[in-house]
């Protein structure tokens, strides 16, 4: 039995008050780990300084980025072992967004990884296709690429206690989520190929990119899909709350 997991990505969003009030609406909305479902909050880092403080028990705190490295003089950074340090479980690595705005690599993401689980930390990491590979056929060339880069770097034993998120770029904050069967051929072949390279066949995979509380249900009803990895709609309670309950209904 795989692990399903619905994780929320903030981004850049919301301040420590902001953050403490929103947690307490999503308990009170039942949005909470239960039903063999783990809920993950990835606030930026002064939100998550000030929930990690609070000492939360229904809801897993993660981060969106850490560095490679323990320590040292790297100006603006955040190691994996100062997350650990905040009450942190979990870190996303490699969100488009960054591998877009600070050119991140797959050789990087998967040193990351590696110092990250080291370090305490289990890795989300994301994969996916622009909207121009996918047109021209290459979706599954691209995943492949990238899974091979990654795990040059991290090793297969790495990936096999990480968690992979499928989040195809053109689908991220346009409203224009894949469809459930696009999502699943997609989530099928990455299972595949990470069997192939010897990564354990247990790996959560979640799907990411303009999940609603309208389409989870039909996401999550597909065979290779263990959860979520949602932006905006985390940014909702009583939406992401109806995210997590779909999750929470998949026997
Ligand atoms: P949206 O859910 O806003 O499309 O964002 C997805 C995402 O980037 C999560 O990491």
């Amino acid at each position: 039995m795989r692990q399903r997991l619905i994780v929320g990505n903030w981004k850049m969003n919301l301040l420590q008050a902001e953050a403490l009030a929103f947690v307490d609406e999503l308990e009170s909305a039942g949005a909470v780990s239960g039903d063999g479902v783990e809920v993950v909050i990835c606030p930026p880092y002064t939100a998550l300084a000030a929930l990690g403080g609070r000492g939360l028990r229904s809801i897993t705190l993660g981060a969106q980025n850490c560095h490679a490295r323990q320590k040292g003089a790297f100006t603006g950074e955040i190691s994996a072992e100062m997350l650990t340090d905040a009450g942190c479980r979990y870190v996303i690595l490699g969100h488009s967004e960054r591998r877009r705005d600070q050119h991140e690599t797959d050789v990087e993401i998967g040193n990351k990884a590696n110092h990250a689980l080291h370090s305490g930390l289990r890795p989300i990491i994301c994969l996916g296709e622009q909207l121009e590979e996918r047109q021209s056929g290459r979706t599954h060339e691209v995943i492949n690429r990238q899974i091979d880069g990654i795990i040059g770097s991290a090793g297969a034993q790495v990936m096999s206690q990480a968690v992979v998120a499928y989040e195809p770029v053109w689908a991220i904050g346009t409203g224009l989520a894949a469809t459930a069967e696009q999502a699943q051929e997609v989530h099928s072949s990455i299972r595949e190929h990470l069997i192939k390279h010897g990564v354990s066949g247990t790996v959560p995979l979640l799907y990411g990119g303009s999940v609603t509380g309208g389409n989870a249900a039909d996401l999550f009803a597909c065979a290779d899909i263990d959860g979520a990895l949602v932006g905006g709609a985390s940014l909702k309670a009583p939406e992401f709350a109806v995210i997590v309950q779909h999750a929470r209904d998949v026997r």
